[in-house]
């Protein structure tokens, strides 16, 4: 479908709350040069036919999609992690059944993807995507093995800190936040321009998971700790590329 681009704009126009979601262009993260739109967001009217992004099957979710570790017949390489926290609204309230999708690079920091050209090894045992829902305390849990860092062509000897990508659906279809979560201490944070597309030194550390003895499980795997919260508030998770 074509959309008609004055209607686009004028549908925007009297949203000031679209207009100041509308993603940055930042100097030192090139890709936003083609990704900052130049026109106003589109509020969704059309249903699912007006969203595109991963695709993650249209079954069920099962209880062995949030194990990234068992998707295959043998196990990946690298440091077996647990990825766990809640979903919360800007009030603290639990958000129950929020979709949540994962995306990753594999222990050598490859992804499994066409246009992924880093020479480093692709698994056989590892697809490096997820999905889980949040239980009725807003709790959910991954397993996975932790990502390695990988180079991009954004700027010389540019390298990415190890991250795991998130989207999650809330309570509404259209309160949909894309994420990325880090690894605390990772030196290569403080070079990123992704992460630092998010100005404020207090919503970067939202982005950072803590390291959590209390969901490491003894002679098995790490456990990281992270809580997402969905909303505009100042406590909320902030989205990779916010305005
Ligand atoms: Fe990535």
């Amino acid at each position: 479908m074509r959309r008609d681009p004055g209607r686009v704009a004028g549908r925007a126009r009297g949203r000031p709350e679209l207009r100041a979601r509308r993603p940055a262009r930042l100097p030192g993260y090139r890709s936003t040069r083609l990704r900052a739109p130049d026109r106003p967001v589109v509020a969704l009217t059309g249903g699912f036919d007006d969203v595109s992004g991963p695709a993650f099957g249209q079954g069920a979710v099962e209880e062995h999609d949030a194990d990234l570790t068992r998707q295959h017949d043998g196990e990946p390489l690298g440091e077996r992690i647990g990825v766990s926290g809640r979903v919360l609204d800007e009030d603290g309230r639990a958000v129950r059944g929020a979709l949540i999708e994962v995306w990753q690079a594999n222990a050598a920091g490859r992804y499994r993807h066409d246009v992924d050209r880093h020479p480093a090894p692709l698994d056989p045992n590892f697809t490096g995507a997820g999905r889980v829902l949040s239980g009725d305390d807003g709790r959910y849990q991954f397993v996975t093995v932790k990502p390695g860092a990988y180079p991009w062509r954004n700027h010389e000897n540019a390298w990415r800190p190890a991250h795991i990508h998130f989207s999650v659906f809330g309570r509404a279809f259209t309160q949909r936040l894309v994420t990325q979560m880090y690894f605390p201490g990772d030196p290569l944070m403080e070079l990123d321009p992704i992460i630092h597309a998010v100005r404020d030194p207090r919503a970067r550390a939202l982005l950072v998971a803590r390291f959590d003895i209390a969901t490491t499980q003894p002679e098995w795997a790490l456990g990281y700790t992270w809580d997402i919260v969905l909303g505009r508030g100042a406590g909320a998770t902030p989205l990779e590329e916010p305005a």
